[in-house]
């Protein structure tokens, strides 16, 4: 028998309150408890990043950490990224770069490459592979995630740049 915890915190910019089994991953909450499923589960382990959310901004790996944990805190998600300016921008360039083949490591890729954007505007490849390098995909090759990301750092070059809020 497992204890239950009650947690607050704002998820894409709605405050929510829950009570959750004191084991279960952020990753569960989010697809089992809230139905956001755009979060992936990939290895569980910390290895991949499919699982990769922004916690009060910082990219972390939901597999790892406890729902618990999110109390008081602020969470986005690919579903909160992905109508953002920043994350319009990078769904545009993936489209266009062809850089999505399975897309199981998208939505995760997206909101780490929103973070890489946030805090190095106008990144060059050096920095875009390191800001990625925890993201695993099997299928790309990566290049042309790179050259996508490389492209959504540019604001205006595709209609990312119409006003949406940003994550
Ligand atoms: S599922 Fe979380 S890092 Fe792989
Ligand atoms: S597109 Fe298939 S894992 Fe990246």
């Amino acid at each position: 028998m497992s204890a239950s915890c009650e947690v607050a915190f704002t998820l894409n910019g709605v405050k929510r309150e829950l009570t959750v089994p004191a084991g279960m991953s952020t990753l569960e909450m989010l697809r089992e408890r809230l139905g956001l499923t755009g979060t992936k589960y990939g290895c569980g382990e910390g290895e991949c990043g499919a699982c990769t959310i922004l916690l009060d901004g910082v990219t972390v790996n939901a597999c790892l950490m406890f729902a618990v944990d999110c109390d008081g805190r602020e969470l986005m998600t690919i579903e909160g990224v992905s109508v953002s300016e920043t994350g319009e921008r990078l769904r545009d360039a993936f489209v266009e770069q062809g850089a999505v083949q399975c897309g199981f490591c998208t939505p995760g890729l997206m909101v780490q490459a929103s973070h890489v954007i946030a805090h190095h505007p106008g990144a060059d490849e050096a920095t875009i592979r390191r800001g990625i390098e925890g993201n695993l995909c099997r299928c790309t090759g990566y290049r042309k995630i790179i050259d996508a990301i490389a492209a959504a750092t540019k604001p205006g070059t595709n209609r990312g740049a119409q006003g949406a809020s940003h994550a």
